[in-house]
């Protein structure tokens, strides 16, 4: 039996101010059981990265509660890693003293953070970059360098805004094979939010498909393919069904929000 992680009961917001009231969320329930790598995809808009706001503590929801371990947290903010949507590396700071955020937020002396950020440099495919300035990285390297800082971090549990929804095909593919590893590696619980279905049922447990704004969960499917899982794996009747099965409820919300808009 698989033990809770996080969870989201009934989480409903509604932005207000002076542009009038804007419903983003309604009832959304999420549940990811300990080591789980769940996806979420919705059309654009929708409340996904609101959602992830939201179990990171960083706005409070207008409904609902969040559960951490099966209860409601002291204190929510600080617990989860968040890779935001746009998470920019800082351009005057080194990609090694970028990746040591993290570690410093949490009190670790800048000496110690640069001696642990710079251990895990091969393994993000950064060694020798270390003093490099942000801007000289490929895309990809941005990317696994802001991950990097997340990882750093050092919660079980991460939020990853559509990490990697700025990279060419190829980069991608080979992104998501690395995070599966790292993933593997590390027994982390991951929650992905995506804009690519096939993305979506290549790396997860599950994936959760919110409807329109107001955002809410129209279907919640298992992918019970098995692992290790190699890109060849997409080609396979099976994959393709889970796909499809996704792709159907995901196309009737875009089409009740603008044409073509997805992300
Ligand atoms: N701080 C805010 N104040 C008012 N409206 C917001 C705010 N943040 C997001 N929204 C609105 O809430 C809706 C959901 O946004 P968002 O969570 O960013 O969606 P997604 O990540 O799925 O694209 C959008 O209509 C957006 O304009
Ligand atoms: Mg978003």
């Amino acid at each position: 039996m698989r033990s809770e992680k996080l969870q989201a009961e009934r989480i409903s917001k509604v932005y207000g101010g002076n542009g009038g009231r804007v419903a983003a969320l309604h009832e959304v329930d999420l549940d990811v059981g300990a080591g789980e790598f769940i996806s979420i995809v919705g059309p654009s808009g929708c409340g996904k990265s609101t959602l992830f706001n939201i179990l990171a503590g960083l706005i409070r929801p207008s409904g609902g509660r969040v559960l951490l371990d099966g209860s409601p947290p002291d204190q929510l903010l600080g617990e989860i890693g968040y890779m935001l949507q746009r998470d920019l590396l800082m351009p005057w700071r080194t990609v090694l003293d970028n990746t040591c955020v993290g570690l410093e937020l949490n009190g670790v002396g800048r000496r110690e953070a640069r001696e642990r950020a710079r251990a895990e440099f091969p393994r993000f495919g950064l060694a020798g970059f270390e003093q490099h300035w942000p801007a000289k990285l490929s895309g990809g390297m941005r990317q696994r360098a802001a991950l990097l800082r997340t990882f750093l971090a050092g919660r079980e549990v991460m939020l990853l805004d559509e990490p990697f929804g700025a990279l060419d095909a190829l980069t991608r593919r080979q992104m998501q094979a690395w995070l599966l590893d790292l993933w593997q590696a590390d027994s982390k619980t991951i929650v992905f939010v995506t804009h690519d279905v096939e993305e979506a049922v290549f790396l997860s447990d599950r994936v959760y498909v919110m409807s329109g704004r107001p955002g809410r969960v129209v279907l919640c499917l298992d992918i019970d393919l098995p692992r290790p899982r190699r890109q060849d794996i997409t080609m396979t009747e099976g994959f393709q069904a889970l796909k499809a099965r996704l792709m159907e409820p995901l196309e009737a919300a875009l089409r009740e929000t603008q044409p073509g808009a997805v992300g």
